[in-house]
Order: structure tokens, then C-alpha cells, then sequence
């Protein structure tokens, strides 16, 4: 690899299984018992808000119980010590990546731990229970308040901060992401046209393999740590 610089890092579930939150595109095509369709479209939250609300209530309750794996600390290491620009872009709502010390992060897919409230359109922390359909802590208005993620058909956040920083990047690193959702997926060709790098980290090839100029097969947990610790020696 030439000179680097400025790094862009994409993560996405994978990188989360070995805490033991499940990724999206299981063996079964399932996301725990549920059809993507019935709890992560708008139109789902409009036909059934008692059971979208419950399914996030629920992920949200299970980050209590889980920790940052190696990777998410591999990644805060990497914050903390290069000086180049890095942007760490993750597809995830958890947040593991936070408390892996990871700052210069950017959520595009929202996160659980965000209130978005549809009377006042603010968004607030929130680590409740949005199926008791609470007030909104800014206006007061009850029952507004639906999870801060970016469902199927909306448009994820922060993308002209995303574009920018790709555009300038001199090496992109996908780390446990399948490579299905789009605008994410795209990504690496737009670094590639940038002229970066383009650096694969999952346990099998995503659908983008062939884009990338060098493809890591293996555990997060491992991979990560052994990237950074390369980057940073
Ligand atoms: P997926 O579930 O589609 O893909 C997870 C990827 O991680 C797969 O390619 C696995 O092979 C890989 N993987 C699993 N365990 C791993 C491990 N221990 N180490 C490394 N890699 C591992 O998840 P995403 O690509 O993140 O969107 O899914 C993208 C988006 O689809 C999500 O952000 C979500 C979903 O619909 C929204 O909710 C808007």
C-alpha cells in the first residue's frame, strides 16, 4: 500500500456478532423470527407500531447485556492514535462502537438509543420503552415518538459528510458487512474512483468482494486488531 493518510472505515453487523448481537442475513433469512418487511419499513410502523415498537425496545433492552468485542476496541485504538483524517461509518444501530472508545463515528443507519419524536421532528437520548408510547422529552407531545433508525425506503443520514470524506480517502475498509443495502454497499466503488485502497475484513466474501483490492476472510475479533496493529506499528 502507497502513502495513507485518510482512512473511511464501513461496518456493519458483523462486526457486532461476536458480542452476540445477530446479524441481519442469518442462515434462515430471518432477523430474530421476523420478516425485514414486517419491523423495519415505515409502512410496518403505520400497520403494527405495537410490534415494530416492542421489536427495538427489545434490541435496545439486549445492549445492557453485551460489550464491545476486539474489533469495536481495535477501531477505538485506531481513533485514538492515528493522525490522519478517519472516519469510522457504521451501518449499525448498537453502540459498541462508542463504548470500543471509538469519537470520529458516524451512525447513516441511526441508532437505538435515539428518540426521534414525528410532533416536534427532534430527535433526544432514550433508553426506555418506546412501546409504552411516552412523551417526548423536548415538546411533551405522547405517543410521537418512534425509534431514530433508518428504515427500508428513507434515506440514511449524513451522506454528503460520507461522500466527502470518501472522496478524499486513501484507504476504505469494509469491516462484516454483507454488502446488500445500498447506498452503503456502493461505497467502495466510490473509493476506488477516488483512487483509495480498498481493504475487505469479513468472514465470508459479501456480495462487493470483487470490488476491493485485497479480501480477508475471517473473524472480526481477529482481523481487526491485526489490521490496526499493522496500521499503527
Ligand atoms: P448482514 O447481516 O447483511 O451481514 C453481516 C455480514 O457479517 C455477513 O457478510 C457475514 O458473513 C459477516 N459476519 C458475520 N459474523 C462475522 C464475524 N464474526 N466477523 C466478521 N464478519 C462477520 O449485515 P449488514 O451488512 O450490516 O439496515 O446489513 C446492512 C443493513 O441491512 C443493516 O444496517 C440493516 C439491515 O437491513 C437497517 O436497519 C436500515
Amino acid at each position: 500500500m502507497g502513502d495513507i493518510r485518510n482512512i473511511v472505515v464501513l461496518t456493519g453487523a458483523g462486526i457486532s456478532a461476536e458480542s452476540g448481537v445477530p446479524t441481519f442475513r442469518g442462515p434462515d433469512g430471518l432477523w430474530e423470527g421476523h420478516r425485514v418487511e414486517d419491523v423495519a419499513t415505515p409502512e410496518a410502523y403505520r400497520r403494527d407500531p405495537d410490534l415494530v415498537l416492542d421489536f427495538y425496545d427489545q434490541r435496545r433492552a439486549k445492549l445492557a447485556t453485551v460489550g464491545p468485542n476486539p474489533a469495536h476496541e481495535a477501531l477505538g485504538r485506531l481513533d485514538a492514535q492515528w493522525q490522519g483524517e478517519l472516519l469510522i461509518v457504521t451501518q449499525n444501530v448498537d453502540d459498541l462502537h462508542e463504548r470500543g472508545g471509538a469519537e470520529r463515528l458516524l451512525h447513516m443507519h441511526g441508532e437505538l438509543k435515539s428518540a426521534w419524536c414525528l410532533a416536534c421532528g427532534e430527535r433526544h437520548p432514550f433508553d426506555g420503552k418506546m412501546a409504552a408510547y411516552p412523551a417526548c422529552e423536548l415538546c411533551g407531545v405522547s405517543g410521537q415518538v418512534r425509534p431514530d433508525i433508518v428504515w427500508f425506503g428513507e434515506m440514511p443520514y449524513r451522506m454528503e459528510e460520507i461522500d466527502a470524506a470518501i472522496a478524499t480517502c486513501d484507504l476504505f475498509v469494509s469491516i462484516g458487512t454483507s454488502g446488500a443495502v445500498y447506498p452503503a454497499a456502493g461505497f467502495v466503488q466510490s473509493a476506488r474512483y477516488a483512487g483509495a485502497e480498498t481493504l475487505e475484513l469479513n468472514l465470508d466474501p459479501s456480495e462487493g468482494s470483487i470490488f476491493f483490492n485485497e479480501s480477508r476472510m475471517g473473524k472480526a475479533g481477529d482481523l481487526v486488531p491485526e489490521w490496526v496493529d499493522g496500521l499503527l506499528d
